[in-house]
């Protein structure tokens, strides 16, 4: 169980949400709440509390069933804490014909863990997405919001090494 947490919009956050909620209909404000959504996540260490998708209901003005159901439907985000590096790993089509089940478990391998969860030291949540959009270059996978591709067991034993420094 998730333990409850404090959460508020910052000034900055309502900010670039009212960026997104210019560019539509005022009757159309669902269509902001993707972004809406990564706003707050970015603001709550990279997950979303119930808190963080109340109060984006609340600022949007929607029903807060409106949020949960965007929030629960894509993998691009968060419902629970995560380590202080999220690596998304993509084994979708494109990625899965170059061999994404292999670096799938390269990376579970090196760190010890599976999909959904974290390193015990906190420094890695590991995720199964979705195509990321770089199917040219897979298998690909993003570590926080950059994208490696054309992954191999070396490249990615050179990845987390970086992250272990970080
Ligand atoms: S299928 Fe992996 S990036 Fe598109």
């Amino acid at each position: 169980m998730v333990e409850k947490t404090q959460f508020v919009l910052s000034e900055a956050a309502k900010s670039k949400i009212d960026s997104w909620l210019a560019k539509y209909p005022p009757e159309q404000k669902r269509s902001a709440v993707i972004p809406a959504l990564h706003i707050a996540q970015d603001e709550n260490q990279g997950w979303l509390s119930d808190e963080a998708m109340e109060a984006v209901a609340d600022y949007l003005g929607l029903p807060k069933m409106a949020v949960f159901e965007v929030a629960t439907f894509y993998s691009m985000y968060n419902l629970k804490p995560i380590g202080k590096h999220q690596i998304s790993v993509c084994t979708n089509v494109s990625c899965m014909l170059k061999g994404s089940d292999k670096i799938a478990e390269h990376f579970k391998n090196k760190l010890g863990i599976s999909f959904n969860e974290t390193t015990s030291d906190g420094n890695a949540t590991l995720k199964e997405v979705e195509c990321l959009a770089a199917c040219a270059g897979a298998p690909a996978c993003m570590i926080d919001k950059t994208y490696y591709e054309n992954l191999t067991p070396e490249k990615i034993d050179e990845l987390l090494r970086g992250l272990s420094s970080t």
